[in-house]
């Protein structure tokens, strides 16, 4: 049996194996961060830091500083206040040089907004803190319908712009599932500076409660099932995208993490598993990674990375319409 070699490249920085830790409070702690890098995470990506945050200290200091012209009180009634956020922006900065200060591994430092503006010069600042590349995270849910799609992301393209234009070190961008054409807008991100593409953001879907008649904000982790939505994108984006994949949401076994890889990401980013199991079972799955290479004769990661990739498929849409068609129709009564 051969000892595979799990190493691989994720925006530029060479990292010991394909799992790392997705974004999430495992880095509030340096204690809980250090334990995941000894069981074995190759990098670990930081919380976010979020526009309403930066624009809500920026907004509040000229609120000081000047007499104000407006209030912004009201536009950001619905955000958490100041203090409700688990880590100030000066403090995120504080804790990227202590993670780095700890840490043997690559941080990742997680940006969380879509409009160009003032609040991307955090990019700047946390790579002066020593993050070793950014997440920038472009979550959102379009509601307004005079919104196009365009314009939509064509803000997310500008904003992309100003954070990778910004600093040296790599940027991924984080996306969610919802594009209309997402192989197009792939490239366009690439084009704007991304060297990386995570696919995808899992949307936390509000439930009613029937006994207050009222919203109920939920967060549920994820299960393997919602791998599936990212394997058929990973599949289609790896043979056009020329910067890195990675694979987040779903993956909770090794064999989750072999088909990520499969269908070709250079890394699988791992929240939920970690936080129903703790930190043990990123060990466990390394190791299942690595039993499971050797027994199926693969040296090394690139030789897996893509190999079930809709790169030899003439045309992908007509593949998928067809499995689609065929599924329909398979079902008699
Ligand atoms: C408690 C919690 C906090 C999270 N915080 C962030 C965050 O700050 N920024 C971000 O981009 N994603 C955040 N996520 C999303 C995860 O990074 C990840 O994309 C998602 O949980 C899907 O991966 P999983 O199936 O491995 O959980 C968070 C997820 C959880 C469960």
């Amino acid at each position: 049996m051969y000892a595979p070699d799990l190493a691989t490249n994720y925006l530029g920085l060479k990292l010991s194996s394909p799992l790392i830790v997705g974004a999430s409070p495992f880095c509030d702690n340096i204690d809980s961060a250090s334990r995941l890098a000894d069981a074995g995470a190759s990098a670990i990506i930081m919380r976010s830091l979020f526009e309403e945050q930066i624009d809500y200290e920026q907004k509040a200091l000229s609120y000081l500083l000047d007499t104000p012209a407006e209030s912004f009180a009201e536009a950001t009634s619905y955000f958490p206040a100041f203090s409700e956020y688990q880590l100030a922006p000066d403090y995120y900065l504080k804790q990227i040089a202590l993670l780095k200060k700890t840490l043997r591994i690559p941080v990742i430092a997680s940006l969380n907004g879509h409009r160009p503006g003032g609040w991307t010069d955090y990019a700047v600042k946390m790579e002066q803190a020593g993050a070793d590349a950014i997440e920038l995270n472009l979550y959102q849910l379009i509601t307004d319908p005079a919104q196009s799609g365009d314009e939509i992301e064509a803000d997310m393209l500008q904003t992309v712009r100003e954070v990778a234009g910004s600093v040296k070190i790599p940027v991924a961008v984080k996306l969610s599932a919802f594009h209309t054409a997402p192989a197009q807008f792939a490239l366009a991100l690439e084009h704007a500076g991304a060297k990386g593409i995570v696919l995808f953001n899992r949307f936390y879907q509000p439930d009613f409660n029937l006994d207050e008649l009222d919203v109920q904000p939920s967060l549920r982790l994820s299960d393997s099932t919602e791998l599936l939505l990212r394997l058929r994108w990973l599949a289609v984006l790896s043979p056009h995208v020329k910067g890195s994949l990675s694979c987040t949401g779903g993956v909770h076994t090794k064999e989750d993490a072999i088909k990520a890889l499969l269908a070709g990401a250079d890394t699988v980013q791992l929240v939920s598993v970690l936080l129903k199991h703790g930190p043990g079972i990123m060990g466990l799955l390394r190791e299942g990674l690595r039993v499971w290479m050797a027994e199926h004769d693969y040296r090394d990661v690139t030789q897996l990375r893509g190999a079930l990739n809709l790169k030899r498929c003439p045309d992908p849409a007509a593949h998928e319409r067809a499995n689609y068609i065929r599924i329909l129709q398979s079902w008699r009564i």
